[in-house]
């Protein structure tokens, strides 16, 4: 890995990193010899992982620090920075990933809504407020990744809690690069990771979805590239695919379609044709 990011003693932040895509980040890092700080809510399935975590760093479990967070409490947040800074010093690489997959209905009680905005959304940008002011002043190039989805982009209908606080995380993520972009001598950059279909949780794997090592090879190629948007495909769907529904999801938009006009019926053979 070339990257200069992802050197010996540089340090790595990771939310969500007691499982899946969070935890084989936090491996492969670690495997580069980084500091990695390891933030979960889960204390005692990130003591198990720190462990693991200690066992694959190239520097011992000197280099591996787990903090138990909820990332929707700011001051926690602000707390997990104060660590942070007492034991290793400027971070190069933030990764906003801690999710929560709570759902609701429209017509019901409003607070699944309002707890999932405050982990998906605001984690992000509490993350964001406490780590990159002092990443921007230190003058070395690091990184930020936030974990968006396919779903904050196309908005399939099933989850609109999840779909909106991914959704919102596209557009802070977006305007986010744009302004550390503009901003003189800046050396950080912004970048949306949008895994597939990925088998995380403690869930069995199924024919079609990738696991989470597939999304870190795709992120590090998609960090090595200088990419942007970081969009993985998984086995059962391609880039091209990919790339065709967020066309039509735009499209929607510019021809003057129904919202999510893919799920309408009406279209199902427009649509088919159109994802070729
Ligand atoms: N697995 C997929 O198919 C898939 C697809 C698209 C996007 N994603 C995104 O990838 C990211 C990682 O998810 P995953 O699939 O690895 O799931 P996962 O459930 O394996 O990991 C998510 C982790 O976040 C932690 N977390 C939840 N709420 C938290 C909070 N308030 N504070 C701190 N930690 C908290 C959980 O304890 C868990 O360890 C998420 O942002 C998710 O939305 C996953």
């Amino acid at each position: 890995m070339s990257h200069p990011i992802f050197q010996t003693g540089r340090t790595a932040v990771v939310t969500g990193a007691s499982s899946g895509i969070g935890l084989a980040a936090c491996r492969r890092f670690a495997g580069f010899g980084m500091n990695v700080v390891m933030v979960d809510i889960e204390t005692s399935a990130l003591q198990s992982a720190q462990a693991d975590i200690a066992a694959a760093s190239t520097r011992g479990g000197d280099a591996v620090l787990a903090v138990p967070t909820d990332v929707a409490d700011p001051n926690a947040i602000d707390a997990l920075k104060a660590a942070v800074d007492a034991r290793y010093g400027p971070v190069a690489l933030l990764m906003n990933n801690a999710a929560t997959r709570l759902s609701g209905t429209f017509w019901d009680d409003p607070t699944p809504w309002r707890q999932a905005m405050e982990v998906n959304f605001w984690g992000v940008v509490s993350g964001v407020r406490a780590f990159v002011p002092d990443m921007m002043a230190t003058g070395a190039q690091s990184v930020v990744i936030n974990t968006g989805s396919k779903q904050g982009i196309t908005n399939p209908p099933g989850n609109t809690i999840y779909n909106v606080g991914k959704s919102a995380v596209k557009t802070y993520t977006e305007a986010l690069q744009h302004e550390l972009r503009r901003t003189e001598g800046c050396r950080v950059t912004a970048h949306l990771l949008v895994p597939g279909w990925t088998t995380t949780g403690g869930r069995a794997h199924q024919p079609g979805a990738w696991l989470p090592d597939q999304v870190i090879d795709e992120l590090l190629a998609g960090l090595e590239r200088g990419s942007f948007y970081i969009v993985c495909p998984d086995d059962e769907t391609s880039h091209e695919e990919d790339r065709r529904r967020i066309l039509w999801a735009a499209h929607d938009i510019t021809e003057d379609r129904p919202p999510l006009s893919r799920w309408h019926g009406g279209y199902d053979e427009e649509f088919a044709r159109f994802e070729g």
